[in-house]
């Protein structure tokens, strides 16, 4: 196949599923408040799969119908690659994109799971780029998508991490740019594992003799845990510093970005980062009050929410970027 000038995302779509919880709901589980969450994360509330035996696979498939509709492709036929990121697979392996590609029905065609949390959208747009680009394929389904409400702990010792997190997915079409001025104009990634037990879930752990105990499962380390402060003061630091530097390669001003789509960890990071980058917040997407933080699902659900809103059409210039576990951050530049 031939290489093409630049991606671009052809269509982008989303899905949340109904079981809405709110923050009193969790105070009935845990000794926290509605107040609490509201100041600290600017969380009301969040989704949760409705029973068991729904995982992050499932809800990728309505976001994938949606993204296919948005992009003006037939059908799934037209997916000549799947990139799949999430932290909360299915089960540990095969991983989900293989799951994905067989509810899609698309046999033969290649899966990959990118295992990089908040950041793990932006990974596998730098991948789904390079791809299109060099006309190894030409339509990548690129998803985000995670089921959290089943690996966190609704009790005391884990309410620091359990209010936060929700689940969702999204879904983009990444392409050729039609219009030579359109598609991705700058991305950059970056890890730093000093900090890789400052946000993490412990085991089952293949460096373990037994993966998993009993004793283990008592300690709760079979749940995530979080060194909230340290993340925090990273994130605020490491989201304007890679954003600047997209925007730099991409010879694009702060000001002429149309619509800023962060990473939904907390709204007080995300204010903090709008005013380092001198964005309006206003430009910048916010929908943490009602999904939590859905980790590698936060960027494709805002931008397809956000789309259909209006507040984004061809032609505008959209920032994104991300901070997380890991440490992995990254950003994008592009023109819509
Ligand atoms: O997407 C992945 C990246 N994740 C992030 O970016 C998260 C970054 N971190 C944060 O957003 C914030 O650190 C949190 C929202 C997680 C926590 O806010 P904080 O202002 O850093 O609170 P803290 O952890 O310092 O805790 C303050 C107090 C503590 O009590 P004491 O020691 O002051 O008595 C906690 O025990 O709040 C307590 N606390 C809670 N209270 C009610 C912790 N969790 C809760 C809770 N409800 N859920």
């Amino acid at each position: 196949m031939k290489s093409v000038a630049a991606s671009t995302i052809l269509g982008i779509g989303h899905y949340v599923p109904s079981k809405v919880v709110t923050n009193d709901d969790l105070a009935k589980l845990m000794s926290t408040s509605d107040e609490w969450i509201q100041q600290r994360t600017g969380i009301k509330e969040r989704r949760y799969i409705e029973h068991s035996g729904i995982g992050a696979s499932d809800l990728a498939l309505p976001a994938v119908k949606m993204a296919l509709e948005h992009a003006g492709l037939a059908s799934e036929k037209d997916v000549d690659a799947i990139v799949f990121a999430t932290l909360s697979p299915d089960h540990n392996f095969p991983g989900s994109g293989c799951f994905l590609g067989h509810k899609l029905g698309l046999p033969g065609v290649p899966a990959l799971d990118v295992r990089n949390q908040c950041s793990g959208f932006l990974y596998g747009l730098s991948i789904a780029d390079a791809w299109v680009r060099g006309g190894v394929y030409r339509h990548v389904l690129l998803v985000g998508a995670e089921v959290h409400s089943t690996g966190i702990e609704l009790a005391d010792r884990g309410r620091d991490v359990a209010v936060l997190f929700g689940d969702g997915a999204g879904a983009a079409i990444i392409g050729p740019a039609t219009d030579p001025d359109q598609g991705l104009r700058s991305i950059k990634l970056h890890a730093d594992g000093s900090g890789a037990k400052d946000l993490w879930l412990e085991a089952p752990a293949s460096a373990y003799v037994p993966r998993l105990t009993k004793e283990m499962m008592d300690e709760g380390k079979h749940f995530p845990a979080m060194n909230g402060k340290q993340v925090f003061r990273w994130a605020t630091e490491k989201m304007p510093e890679v954003s600047r530097a997209v925007l730099e390669e991409a010879k694009i001003s702060a000001g002429d970005i149309d619509l800023f789509v962060p990473h939904q960890a907390n709204l007080r990071i995300n204010q903090l980062v709008c005013q380092k980058l001198g964005i309006p917040e206003s430009k910048a997407v916010a929908n943490i009050e009602k999904y939590g933080n859905t980790t590698a699902a936060t960027i494709p659900l805002g931008l397809s929410e956000a789309w259909r809103e209006g507040r984004c059409r061809r032609g505008s210039n959209v920032l994104m970027a991300a901070f997380g576990s890991g440490y992995t951050w990254g950003a994008a530049v592009l023109k819509l």
